[in-house]
Order: C-alpha cells, then sequence, then structure tokens
C-alpha cells in the first residue's frame, strides 16, 4: 500500500469531499478534484485518473476499459448514482476494481420526481403554464385543458425495484390501480399485458443490453391512445425516434422525460411538442439527496482504499 492514496472526484459535488475523506486518517487520502458543474472533458480525465488509487465518478464519466488502462492504481470506483451504466462492471471485477453505487437515499427524490412528471402530464401543467405566460388566457371555460384523472386509472410500472415500488405507493394514496412487470417482483404481469391495461406507463428498470429499447415501436402500438409515457430511469430504455413517431402518430396522448437517449441532447421532435414535459434528468436532484449520494460515494470510495467492505458494493472483486 502507498504512503498517501489519490481520490479523483470527477465533479463538484454537493459537499465537500474533506468532510467525509479525511486527509489525516491512516492511510492518509489526497482529495483532488474537478471542482466545476460541467462534466470533465475525457482527455483530462484520462490524464488526472493517471494517479488516481480511487475514483469518485458521475453517470456523465465513462468506466471502461480505456479509463482503467490510464488509471493503473485504481482499485476503487464510487459511483455517484445508483444506476452503473457508465460503468463496464466486467471490466472492472477482471481489472479488480471495486464498484459502488448509491442506492436507496434516492428513492423518494427519484419517485417523488416521477409523480411531478404524471401530474404535469396528465393534468397538462406545461401547457396551461404557457398559456398564462404567454397571455393567452382570455377566460375560463367548462372545456379548457381537459386531462386524464388519476382517481381509477391504472399505472404500469416497468421495473418494480426500490424507486418502482415508491412510484406505486404515491400511486396507490392517488386512488390509481397499480400493476407493474419485469424482475422477479411477486404479482408482475407481462409487459404486454401492461402496456395494453395502463393509463399511465412509468419506466424504472436499469439500463442493460437487455433493456435498451425496450420501449419501442411495437409496444408504445400497444399501448391506449389517450395513455401517456414516464421515464425516469434511463433514456436508451425508451427508443426516442420511436416515440416521436408515436406521438406524431397520435398513438399515444404524451410522454414526461427527465432522461433521455443522448444527453444532454434531447430529440427535436420532442422539444417542439406540446404534449411532452422535459427535464434535465434531476430526478434525485435535491440537496438533502445529492449531499446522501456525494457522502455514500465518498466513504465507500474511501473505504475500499483503507481496506474495509463498502456499503454498498456492486460487483465481487476477486482477493
Ligand atoms: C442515478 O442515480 O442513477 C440517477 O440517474 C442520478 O441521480
Amino acid at each position: 500500500m502507498r504512503a498517501v492514496l489519490r481520490l479523483f472526484v470527477a465533479r463538484r459535488l454537493a459537499v465537500d469531499p474533506a468532510r467525509f475523506v479525511h486527509p489525516r486518517a491512516v492511510p492518509p487520502i489526497e482529495i483532488d478534484q474537478w471542482d466545476e458543474e460541467r462534466p470533465i472533458p475525457r482527455d483530462d480525465l484520462l490524464r488526472r485518473v493517471a494517479t488516481a488509487d480511487g475514483i469518485v465518478a458521475t453517470l456523465s464519466d465513462r468506466i471502461d476499459p480505456e479509463l482503467l488502462a490510464a488509471a493503473p492504481r485504481l482499485r476503487v470506483v464510487g459511483n455517484h448514482a445508483v444506476g452503473t451504466d457508465n460503468v463496464d462492471i466486467a471490466a472492472c471485477t477482471a481489472r479488480r476494481v471495486q464498484v459502488c453505487n448509491t442506492p436507496d437515499v434516492l428513492t423518494d427524490a427519484t419517485a417523488d420526481l416521477t409523480f411531478a412528471l404524471i401530474l404535469a402530464v396528465a393534468r397538462r401543467l406545461h401547457e396551461g403554464e404557457r398559456i398564462v405566460r404567454e397571455g393567452r388566457w382570455r377566460y375560463w371555460a367548462p372545456t379548457m385543458l381537459l386531462g386524464l384523472e388519476l382517481r381509477s386509472a391504472v399505472l404500469g410500472i416497468v421495473g418494480y425495484g426500490r424507486i418502482g415500488q415508491a412510484v406505486a405507493a404515491r400511486a396507490r394514496a392517488f386512488g390509481m390501480e397499480v400493476v407493474w412487470s419485469g424482475g422477479r417482483a411477486e404479482g408482475a404481469i407481462p409487459l404486454e399485458d401492461l402496456l395494453a391495461r395502463a393509463d399511465v406507463v412509468s419506466i424504472h428498470c436499469p439500463l442493460s443490453a437487455a433493456t435498451r429499447h425496450l420501449i419501442g415501436s411495437a409496444q408504445l402500438a400497444r399501448m391506449k391512445r389517450t395513455a401517456v409515457l414516464v421515464n425516469t430511469a434511463r433514456g436508451p430504455v425508451v427508443d426516442e425516434a420511436a416515440l416521436v413517431a408515436a406521438l406524431e402518430a397520435g398513438t399515444i396522448a404524451g410522454a414526461g422525460l427527465d432522461v433521455f437517449e443522448d444527453e444532454p441532447r434531447v430529440h427535436p421532435g420532442l422539444v417542439s411538442r406540446d404534449d411532452v414535459v422535459l427535464v434535465p434528468h434531476i430526478g434525485s436532484a435535491t440537496g438533502a439527496t445529492r449531499a446522501r449520494m456525494a457522502e455514500l460515494a465518498l466513504t465507500d470510495a474511501a473505504r475500499v482504499l483503507r481496506g474495509e467492505r463498502p456499503r454498498n458494493p456492486v460487483n465481487e472483486v476477486p482477493p
């Protein structure tokens, strides 16, 4: 073990890393941080990890064989996210690099944002907002901006893990019927049945080879013409071009999206539409949640560097 270990923190976080990684502990851990809100350019990242023993990465930082080759000392990646699709887990395991993530602490914030999108699309908040702000509101009308009533509507949850279940709890409080698909969850129904029954389809599965474009034109065609799609998981789970085509054709009624296929780029066919609500990947963006995520990623990285077991290991690293 080296006398001083180096932890590279790849972004400005909601907390000061020095509060959680103490340089005077034994062995000392020195922090090097890209202290900016924008992502670190790839070349700078590859250069800065050359002497790093650990990295705290965000979902914008690809941890792949190229990065592992550039970071010969690397022993741990503390991923500041519950999703780990930015990390090549198999390549890390082969290199004996421990990967950790930040589950649980962001469940409620993400479920809240999901519900905000469900309500916004169902009750056409964004359209109403624009009418008021743009001075187009002339009179009250019984037929103006009629939306979807949530009581008794069916919510279909694709991926019934922690966040999916937290969304289900909120939906039940609104009087919705909840069905779900995916995973090993008891009571799950086939995706095709869920799509045909749901008034709101909400995506909560992780992104993997199996879930990339899980929702494409065939799946959208199974949905009700009055149904809406909400995605706060990962953009590539939905085929964005197919979604735009389905909205244009009136195959479904609307969408609420927090995540996109090629962030931060958004399909122009979505930007121009009134029946979609678009927000910039802010599912976990509350001050308290982002502070807890940062603390988890930092402390788990420090634990691994000190030879302790992390609290949220994603892979098993052979001794
Ligand atoms: C996650 O944790 O995976 C979110 O997308 C980022 O908050």
